[in-house]
């Protein structure tokens, strides 16, 4: 029991009594899916992250999947994307016959190394996936002008990275389709959800015809148009993300402020590096807090410590192509992405949530660095 009330969680969603009243008022209404609170959720987040259109889903993979089928991936297209990313950034245009292609990163700040894909780019090349890992903006004028020069699409997985500023603007403001995730350890929540945003009213619209089975605009509730699927966010999630919508600036700035505590107690301990700086041109929105330790050995004996101490953590992130499936199906091994293995054997995520407390923090820093 003790161990318990000593415990500190990985993660925990950040809910208050407007998001509950929200949620009721669409459970009254009676208007639970394909209701008017998706339309207000899509109208509000498009003007938060300064994009025109916005198209709401069932999770983050969702949107993936349906920017790869707009893109027109298809079997034998090879896409380039990262393998220090969740599964999903591959998964979704492998679901279409895509083939992936891992270019390596940088090892400051995680994100695809442009000089890594330039060279990964192929008379097969179709795509490339960008992703805001630990949302931190990815290079997305180099990774753009590649895609331009080469005539590829381009899709960015913001999933992590609501609220994240490249050149001062918030990602989704810059053209290209991007995708936000809700899932309970994210900014912002729905409890399972997504949003694609797009700049093009024409993708807009197919957006929303193949989230609902492919029906279109004017026809009948059985009339599809083409093939669509079943990824409809409902209004009861919808509503949700309406409440935390309404309080992101404030779940961004204590974030902030948790993500700086972190960085001020950290910072004197041997062989712990914490993430990356902001500079002019990125500006993270905080996520997760993943530090990176001298040494896979180094990290165990952590990880042992924080277990004993009831402290939450994970070995934030495997290396995609390692991944049993990856091998199985494509033959991938060690040594095809080096920097990125490097650091999936090193990284790991600490306790990080909006409003996670200052002592709960010291705690965490005191058992690394007696672990260290
Ligand atoms: C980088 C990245 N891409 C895609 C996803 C998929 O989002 P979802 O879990 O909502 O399907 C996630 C979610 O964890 C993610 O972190």
């Amino acid at each position: 029991m003790k161990q318990e009330v000593r415990g500190i969680p990985l993660s925990s969603p950040y809910l208050g009594e407007r998001e509950e009243e929200l949620v009721l008022e669409v459970l009254r209404s009676g208007r639970l899916s394909l209701g008017p609170t998706i339309d207000r959720f899509e109208e509000l987040f498009a003007e938060a992250v300064g994009a025109p259109f916005a198209a709401a889903v069932s999770s983050g993979t969702a949107g993936l999947h349906l920017l790869c089928v707009t893109a027109g991936i298809s079997a034998g297209d090879e896409v380039i994307t990262s393998p220090y990313s969740f599964a999903a950034s591959a998964n979704c245009f492998i679901y279409e016959g895509g083939v992936p292609v891992f270019a390596d990163i940088d090892a400051r700040t995680l994100n695809l190394d442009p000089a890594a894909v330039e060279a990964a780019v192929t008379p097969r090349t179709k795509a490339i996936v960008a992703v805001d890992i630990y949302g931190y903006p990815c290079e997305l004028d180099e990774l753009r002008a590649i895609a331009d020069r080469h005539g590829l699409a381009f899709i960015q997985d913001s999933c992590e990275a609501l609220g994240a500023r490249y050149k001062e603007a918030r990602l989704g403001s810059h053209g290209p389709g991007a995708v936000f995730a809700f899932y309970p350890n994210k900014q912002l929540t729905t409890g399972e959800g997504g949003i694609v945003t797009t700049h093009s009213e024409e993708e807009w619209r197919l957006l929303r015809s193949l989230r609902n089975q492919g029906r279109g605009d004017d026809g009948g509730w059985l009339e599809h148009v083409r093939l669509g699927f079943n990824y409809r966010i409902d209004d009861v999630r919808a509503a949700l993300g309406i409440g935390q919508l309404e309080r992101l600036d404030e779940i961004l700035r204590l974030r902030g402020e948790v993500a700086a505590r972190y960085g001020e107690l950290l910072r004197e301990i041997d062989g712990v590096e914490i993430p990356c700086a902001d500079d002019e041109d990125h500006v993270r929105s905080w996520f997760v807090y993943v530090v990176k330790l001298p040494s896979n050995e180094s990290r165990e004996r952590v990880i042992a410590h924080f277990e004993r101490e009831g402290i939450g953590f994970n070995r934030y992130l495997p290396s995609i192509h390692l991944q049993p499936y990856m091998r199985e199906r494509y033959g991938f091994r060690e040594g095809l992405c080096p920097v990125s293995e490097d650091v999936s054997a090193r990284t790991m995520a600490l306790p990080f949530f909006t409003g996670l407390e200052p002592e709960a923090q010291e705690r965490v820093a005191e058992a690394l660095a007696a672990a260290l």
